[in-house]
């Protein structure tokens, strides 16, 4: 049995990749959704031609991710592409924030990014894919969302020195980096109240970021940056020294 397993496949990005990847894949048998809100999985499965499994689960949670343990062990699918979309971000003063909120962001965009990858490598054969979300933010670090961008540069970190290690078996891993796109995301990022300077000028659509991924996974690309903008912000990042910058950005806050 072929599958594509999508985390945070309730909103925003993952729910625009199981749209778009139902329409691109004919030898899939099963598209397997993974999020907190199962009414919401619901919803999106209904748009999809292609059997799918809906699996509330906590991508935080070590029962829940035992579950899946067995449940792979028990069917011994072939993962053809893993998309890990599950996380968040919250901006805002660090000295100042919850620590859960903080260390949260951590379990969620690091550890179980880093446990659903390994869970479903042994499942993986020759042309499967990995794509990661990781973030423009990881370019940088980023003052008032510190620990998001610190999250997300560990994402791109990983996700470039799998897909070398993972070369001989000809599995190929994409670190997605966009910057703002337009999802339920920033619900969650500004509930404390801070908001990105350069959201509304960047601001990019979730099918077009999505869109590019798919094509940058299938092309074996190791990145896929958006759009103009972030694609500047990724190569002033590599140019102007990162002290310059951040003074910038402390200016534009
Ligand atoms: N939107 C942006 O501007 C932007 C930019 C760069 C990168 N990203 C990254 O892109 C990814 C997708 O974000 P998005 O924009 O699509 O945001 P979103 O609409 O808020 O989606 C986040 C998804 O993560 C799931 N999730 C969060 N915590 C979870 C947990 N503990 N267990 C299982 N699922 C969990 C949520 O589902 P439930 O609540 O149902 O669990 C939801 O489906 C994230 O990693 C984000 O950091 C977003």
């Amino acid at each position: 049995m072929n599958v594509i397993i999508i985390t945070g496949a309730s909103s925003g990005m993952g729910a625009e990749f199981a749209l778009q990847l139902d329409n691109t894949f004919n030898s899939i048998d099963e598209i397997w959704l993974i999020a907190r809100r199962k009414e919401a999985m619901l919803e999106v499965a209904q748009y999809l031609e292609h059997t799918t499994r809906v699996l509330d689960m906590d991508v935080t949670n070590e029962a829940h991710m035992k579950r899946l343990e067995n449940l792979l062990a028990a069917e011994k699918p072939v993962i053809r592409m893993l998309v890990n979309c599950a996380g968040y971000g919250i901006m805002g003063d660090f000295s100042t924030s919850d620590i859960h909120d903080e260390l949260g962001m951590i379990d969620v965009n690091c550890r179980a990014l880093t446990q659903m990858t390994y869970l479903c490598l042994p499942y993986m054969k020759k042309n499967s894919r990995i794509i990661q979300l990781a973030s423009s933010a990881a370019f940088l670090p980023q003052p008032n969302f510190a620990v998001y961008a610190a999250t997300k540069s560990y994402v791109y970190s990983f996700s470039r020195a799998l897909n070398q290690e993972l070369r001989s078996k000809k599995i190929y891993v994409t670190a997605v980096c966009p910057g703002p796109v337009d999802t339920p995301f920033f619900d969650i990022a500004e509930k404390n109240g801070s908001t990105l300077a350069v959201k509304k000028l960047t601001m990019a659509r979730a099918d077009l970021v999505v869109e590019k991924a798919i094509a940058d996974s299938y092309h074996k690309r190791e990145k896929s940056v958006y759009g103009p903008w972030i694609k500047s912000f990724e190569a002033a990042a590599k140019a102007v020294p990162h002290s310059i910058i951040l003074e910038i950005m402390r200016f534009l806050k």
